[in-house]
């Protein structure tokens, strides 16, 4: 594993990741901790977001909430934006689908660096005094950090057909088969992490009209528990590296 300069690729942390709950006692280092700042800065800028890294910090985890499932945590994304979670053009998602698609960024990074991740939705301490918040905010989620006791482990997951349009891969050129880089692009979402692995999304490819576009939509499916829009966010990032961003537009 790993391209020229010995980092894993965006593509191979998506095959590696697993959402890791039991982390060892080690802090993360500085120079590391300055990737990921650099990072947060650069997704906070483009995304309108305010997205904090938040290091040795130990209390979110701790107590009744985290009991039996989180142990060790100390480091973790604050995922903060605007209270307002409406989307005001196509072309900008709710905030909710952007914590998914900037936050993935940052998990897919960590992973980079050797890093373990979580997202977290519900079963955390909110500590007010860790994080900056503005009256006009809100903390969407949280993504525990650090250096996991485990890789994780692979759990059960749909298939291409059950969540996208994509033809077989043994479908003819010209018998209505999909392009090869729409298939990779879904394959890349199905390993993508849901809220209780629940992958409510849908892709769907159209063929160019004129423009010598291919388009691809993506939809999200209903759930009681919710999260969809943000699973939907963190999907599109897996498929837009999975596909290949110069390959489609969204539709
Ligand atoms: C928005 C979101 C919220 C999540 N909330 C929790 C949570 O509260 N507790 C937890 O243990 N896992 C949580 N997860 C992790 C999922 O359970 C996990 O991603 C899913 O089961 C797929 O497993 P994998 O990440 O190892 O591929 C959350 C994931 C997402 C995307």
């Amino acid at each position: 594993m790993g391209n020229w300069h010995g980092r894993m690729t965006l593509l191979e942390a998506i095959q590696a990741r697993r959402s890791v709950r039991k982390y060892i006692d080690k802090p993360i280092e500085e120079n590391l901790i300055s990737i990921l700042q650099e990072k947060v800065d650069e997704v906070n800028r483009e995304s309108g977001l305010h997205i904090q890294l938040v290091t040795n910090e130990p209390r979110a985890f701790k107590g009744k909430m985290a009991y039996g499932t989180f142990s060790g945590v100390s480091n973790y994304f604050a995922m903060v934006g605007k209270k307002n979670d409406t989307s005001t053009s196509a072309a900008h998602a709710s905030v909710s689908e952007r914590i998914g698609y900037y936050g993935e960024q940052l998990v897919l990074l960590a992973q980079t660096l050797g890093l373990n991740t979580c997202w977290v939705g519900v079963t955390y301490n909110n500590i007010k005094e860790a994080y900056e918040k503005g009256d006009d905010e809100k903390l969407y989620c949280m993504i525990a950090l650090g250096y996991g006791n485990d890789s994780g482990r692979n759990i059960k997951r749909k298939s291409i057909k059950q969540v996208s349009n994509a033809s077989d891969a043994s479908t003819e050129v010209g018998m209505g088969a999909t392009p090869k880089w729409f298939r990779d692009g879904v394959a890349a979402a199905l390993l993508a992490p849901t809220a209780i692995n629940q992958q409510k999304f849908y892709f769907e490819y159209l063929e160019p009209q004129g423009d010598n576009t291919h388009k691809v939509k993506a939809k999200r499916g209903f759930s009681l528990i919710g999260y969809t829009k943000m699973d939907l966010g963190i999907a599109k990032l897996h498929f837009e590296i999975g596909a290949g961003k110069e390959n489609f537009a969204w539709w």
